[in-house]
């Protein structure tokens, strides 16, 4: 499941996240008159009462939306990504890599980045490791040269 999480590259708009929210079927439950809250209201909770109440998303899940989804009887889930498993699951949509948009719009609401960019570290070169090659020539000709002007000076003093 956390590979999936991958396929969302940048951060998804509010428009992306209901677009896939509706395409998802997730709306035959979250909408005005349904079983649960709508779009709107989910975000308007996430922006005004979860936002910065909680050190992480799985904490968010354990004590306040784990409980209230048991509640109407739909499950249990425990963690962030637990409850999205469990929502595309209801929606009839298990592994609906669309669901990702949707949890990582979520999670940008509340200052988490669920799919940080990884940052390449340059690997270095075999120049960079050690000395550079023409510096490397320029020494070993000055050697050679100090070894020819010894031998001359030896050869000399005989
Ligand atoms: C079978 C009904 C059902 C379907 C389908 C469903 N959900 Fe839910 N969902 C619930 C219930 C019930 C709750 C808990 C009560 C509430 O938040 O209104 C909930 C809660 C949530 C919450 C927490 C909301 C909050 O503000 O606390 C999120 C986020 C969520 N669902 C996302 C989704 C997504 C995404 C989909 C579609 C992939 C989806 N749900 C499909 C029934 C459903």
């Amino acid at each position: 499941m956390s590979g999936l999480s991958s396929i969302v590259l940048s951060q998804p708009t509010e428009d992306e996240a209901r677009r896939a929210f509706e395409d998802l079927g997730c709306i035959v439950c979250h909408r005005s008159g349904g079983i649960a809250k709508d779009w709107s209201d989910i975000v308007k909770e996430f922006k005004e009462v979860y936002a910065g109440k909680y050190a992480s998303l799985d904490e968010l899940v354990a004590k306040e939306i784990g409980p209230e989804v048991k509640e109407r009887g739909f499950g249990d889930p425990k963690t962030w990504d637990e409850l999205f498993t469990l929502m595309s699951t209801l929606s009839g949509k298990p592994g609906d890599p669309r669901v990702n948009i949707v949890k990582s719009y979520l999670a940008s609401l509340l200052g988490f980045e669920k799919t940080p960019t990884p940052t390449p570290t340059p690997t270095p070169t075999a120049e960079a490791r050690g000395i550079p090659f023409s510096l490397a020539a320029i020494i070993a000709a000055i050697i050679v040269a100090l070894v020819v002007v010894l031998a001359y000076l030896l050869t000399r003093r005989r």
